[in-house]
């Protein structure tokens, strides 16, 4: 007999729709997968087997032949062994109903029938319900991440044997229930704060512009001047993360493997940091198994690169094109697959080899040629793309030992997440949420100078020698910074600021 069931698998991060059909016929017992299955695919031909068989039910002893279609579509992973183990056990007339012919099988299949979680849930969920799917079974330590979205019927199993006797009427399993996705943990999960940080003003203050507008930002100073310690404190002032913005970023940490079930899905943030040894593709992704990298899992936070210039030349250079587009492309074997990277870049560095250049404690010692070679390390490219450069040096003893806290991170965060209401209310329209997204249309639209700003800019233009690359960020910059005064119209003081954050890569020229 021919059986049909319905699965979908993971391109990157979509979900396609495979089409398992078995047909079991007389002859020598075989048990056949064809279609393009890769090694994991072939390998759950064993765990079909056994599984149906711990479940309590016959593994049919005749020739069996399951095809997956499309054919020409590479499939990837274990999620469809139980589309596989319901579609024989159709074929072989165990299950008998038909009406759960639109019903998506997604799971992997432990030897004794239990179920377990698959990657990339909610996209594939979300993919099918585009299809017009929205009838699935998936498994229990899937529930959670598949609670989040709406408009769909889910039922969660613990393993084939509750599978089976649900579709045939003979046990009831409850859909999961929807649950509403809330914003704005008020509790600071850190154990950093900005308030343990002593002076540092303007430190503080240019972080609070990067990340309320979503900016790139380098800091540069001697060690021990707080710079870690600085970017440490970047997770307690990110600003809530907005439903559609928490799906997108669940996405990739699903695809990734890197979701944590209990929650089911990302509120936070993420903030990454790879580890200077990191490699290329672990920072961009896409090996055999084309996973998201580092920069991917940094969508929508941040990714921060500590001492800079200890990464390798090569993976620093693969962040040029993402910082430009926002995306990865990435190859695999077959084919190519894009992931989302926009992500704000956090990195800090030392002025020179023995760090103490432009610092007002401490003499450098390094040639201006030791220097030269130091800071070409990061190329004019990648500087370039950096949106506010910032001299940290190290805080007067007296500061240090002042008793008294700074302002705590919760009150700054307050005003990042205003600042964001702000700009996401401006550029919804345009599909972005932040400042550092604008591209030329929208600068020319949000960024108008009047005649005085104009005439400031290009007096920073010639004595600055910018880039046309660093006046458009500068313009992004000076947005919002206007938008933190709660300021419709770009005035000097905000231009001038945005142009003071510029000043590291002319003198690293
Ligand atoms: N402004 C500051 N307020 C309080 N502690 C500071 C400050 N700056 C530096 N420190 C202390 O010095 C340590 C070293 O700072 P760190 O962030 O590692 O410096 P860097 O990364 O610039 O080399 C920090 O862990 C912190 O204890
Ligand atoms: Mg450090
Ligand atoms: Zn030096």
């Amino acid at each position: 007999m021919l059986a049909k069931v319905l699965s979908f698998t993971l391109v990157g991060l979509e979900g396609k729709k495979i089409e398992v059909e078995t047909d079991i016929s007389k002859g020598l017992p075989a048990y056949d997968v064809v279609g393009l299955p890769d090694a994991s695919v072939k390998e759950s031909r064993e765990r079909v087997r056994s599984a149906v068989k711990n479940a309590g039910y016959l593994f049919p002893a005749n020739k069996i032949t399951v095809n997956l279609a499309p054919a020409d579509l590479k499939k990837e992973g274990s999620g469809l062994d139980l589309a596989i183990a319901v579609c024989i056990l159709k074929a072989d007339g165990e299950i008998k109903t038909r009406t759960h012919e639109d019903v998506i099988f997604l799971g992997e299949l432990a030897l004794d029938g239990t179920l377990r979680s698959v990657r990339g849930i909610l996209p594939l969920l979300i993919s099918a319900r585009k299809a017009g799917y929205t009838r699935f079974v998936v498994p229990a330590v899937n529930k959670k991440e598949a609670s989040y979205l709406p408009g769909v019927e889910v039922y969660a199993a613990e393993n084939l044997g509750e599978v089976v006797t649900f579709l045939c009427g003979e046990r009831e399993l409850a859909p999961v229930a929807h649950q509403e996705y809330v914003t704005g943990d008020t509790v600071n999960p850190y154990a950093a704060d900005f308030k343990y940080v002593k002076g540092q003003l303007a430190a503080k203050r240019a972080i609070e512009v990067a990340v309320s507008g979503g900016h790139n930002i380098l800091m540069v100073g001697p060690p021990g001047a707080g710079k870690t310690m600085l970017a440490k404190c970047i997770p307690t002032i990110m600003p809530d993360m907005p439903f559609d913005e928490a799906l997108e970023v669940t996405k990739i940490h699903s695809v990734a493997g890197q979701l944590d079930a209990e929650e089911g899905i990302t509120r936070c943030r993420p903030f990454r940091t790879p580890h200077h040894t990191a490699t290329t593709v672990s920072l961009t992704g896409g090996t055999t198994n084309s996973k998201p990298g580092e920069i991917s899992l940094a969508h929508g936070g941040v990714l921060f690169l500590d001492e800079l210039p200890e990464y390798q030349r090569g993976a620093l250079e693969a962040l040029r094109q993402p910082l430009e587009d926002r995306v990865i492309t990435v190859a695999r074997a077959a084919s190519t697959v894009t992931y989302p990277a926009n992500f704000m870049l956090v990195a800090s560095m030392n002025p020179c080899p023995c760090g103490n250049y432009g610092s007002r404690q401490q003499e450098c010692v390094c040639t201006a040629n030791q220097i030269q070679r130091y800071r070409a390390k990061i190329s004019g490219p990648l500087l370039d793309r950096i949106d506010l450069q910032l001299v940290v040096d190290s805080v007067k003893y007296e500061e240090l030992t002042e008793k008294a806290d700074g302002e705590p991170s919760a009150s700054i965060k307050q005003r990042v997440d205003a600042c964001r209401a702000i700009q996401r209310n401006r550029l919804q329209k345009d599909g972005i949420f932040t400042n550092s997204e604008m591209g030329e249309k929208q600068i020319k639209k949000y960024c108008v100078l009047s005649p005085e700003c104009e005439a400031v800019m290009q007096n920073a233009f010639k004595t600055l020698n910018l880039s046309a690359r660093a006046r458009s960020r500068i313009l992004k910059v000076a947005r919002t910074i206007a938008d933190l005064a709660g300021e419709e119209d770009i005035s000097r003081i905000h231009l001038l600021e945005a142009i003071g954050y510029r000043t590291f890569d002319q003198s690293a020229r």
